[in-house]
């Protein structure tokens, strides 16, 4: 990858630069701002090199439309507020726009466009829409390493049609993983959970041949238990994919990789409700479950005790309540207070947010800020965004 780093002279050159700003935001504000604050500095080296920066970024899952909560208004202004300089958020149509046109309203030389995702062609990774955003610059620049795992159009596409560079975070992140993975001490924990049950699960299979123990949870779990006939009432889970929760047990056996699923629950009638300890059996049609039980959390424990390394991505529960919390911020604990008897590394949006908000982020081994990416950076894939830029 040509690196940000080696290019010389860009000043009032426009940079097109795909960050991944998709930070969790309720109401309106946004609730961690690890990954903002973690691409500062590529913007200060592009704003101290008197360059004109064009910020590409999604946040959350729009399908293609115009969805007004998930708005990039709210992180314009939180980089507002770190860099101390003007971010104007340009919402007109990006087929309308020219490239003459981008910085007519803006003081600083700074543009973040729209969420890219209102546009169906970014995730359909469209020739059209990528040469047309490509249009807008004369040098592109990945710093994106979270939703590099995507063939999207501002990611992967685009780098056909310009010059393109990878930025001061992806390259941090890049070398970080590499030395993780390639010194790797057994035997090895995956703690798996979250909601984006669709996006992670059939990567567990392929995790399963590196990994001594995988441990499911979160809304992840729910399918594993719908599987086993046991009841999950009203709890989010996704359909028809029986046959690749069963190749992931018929896999690990024959690899040696323990699955390890809650034994019991917590569930609420609703996100706000308070949180009611179940076993299975007495699960109702109308509960959903949302954290660990006691029971599991004993023997979360006991696996971590018997591992030197432990990577993490997704929380175990709906931790934004904080009535369903506990197994969450139980493990975060458990693992950052384990010091140098265990190298621990942590992934994904939520997963640091969780962990900065019980202020025990400096004791993890590494922090990435990738979630889904990070999974499949540990599968071995070759990511389509870092392909495209090698
Ligand atoms: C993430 O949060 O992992 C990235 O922003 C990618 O998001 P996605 O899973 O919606 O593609």
């Amino acid at each position: 990858m040509k690196s940000i780093e080696s290019l010389g002279n860009i000043k009032n050159k426009n940079i097109i630069l795909r960050l991944d700003l998709n930070v969790p935001i309720t109401n309106g504000k946004i609730i961690d701002t690890n990954r903002i604050d973690k691409v500062i500095p590529t913007l200060n080296f592009l704003i101290k090199k008197e360059a004109k920066v064009i910020i590409i970024s999604h946040v959350g899952r729009p399908s293609g439309k115009i969805v007004k909560e998930l708005s990039l208004e709210p992180v314009s202004l939180c980089i507002k507020s770190k860099i101390k300089k003007e971010v104007f958020l340009l919402k007109e149509n990006i087929f309308n726009l020219k490239k003459e046109d981008i910085f007519k309203n803006s003081i600083d030389g700074l543009v973040l466009l729209e969420n890219i995702r209102f546009y169906p062609e970014e995730e359909a990774n469209d020739d059209k829409f990528s040469e047309k955003l490509a249009s807008f610059g004369e040098i592109y620049v990945n710093d994106a390493f979270s939703c590099s795992h995507r063939d999207h159009a501002s990611v992967s596409k685009i780098t056909k049609y310009i010059n393109s560079y990878s930025g001061i975070q992806i390259n941090a992140e890049v070398n970080a993983l590499k030395k993780i993975t390639s010194e790797i001490k057994k035997p090895i924990t995956c703690i798996i959970g979250g909601s984006k049950i669709s996006s992670k699960i059939n990567i567990i299979k392929n995790l399963i041949p590196r990994f001594n123990n995988i441990i499911i949870v979160g809304a992840m779990a729910n399918n594993i238990f719908k599987y086993k006939g046991l009841k999950i009432g009203n709890s989010v889970y996704e359909k028809n994919i029986g046959k690749i929760i069963n190749e992931i047990f018929s896999h690990a056996e024959s690899n040696k990789c323990k699955i390890f699923f809650p034994k019991d629950v917590k569930v609420g009638k609703n996100l706000n409700d308070k949180s009611v300890e179940k076993e299975f059996v007495n699960i109702e049609d109308d509960d959903m479950i949302l954290d660990v039980g006691p029971k599991t959390l004993v023997e979360i424990k006991k696996i971590i005790d018997n591992s030197s390394t432990i990577l993490w991505n997704g929380p175990l529960g709906y931790f934004e309540n904080e009535n369903f919390s506990f197994g969450s911020s139980q493990v975060a604990n458990y693992i950052a207070n384990k010091g140098d008897k265990i190298f621990s590394v942590v992934g994904g949006g939520d997963t640091v947010a969780l962990i900065n908000s019980l202020n025990i982020k400096s004791k993890f081994n590494f922090v990435s800020t990738a979630g889904g990416a990070f999974l499949e950076f540990l599968e071995g894939k070759n990511l389509p965004g870092i392909k495209a830029l090698s």
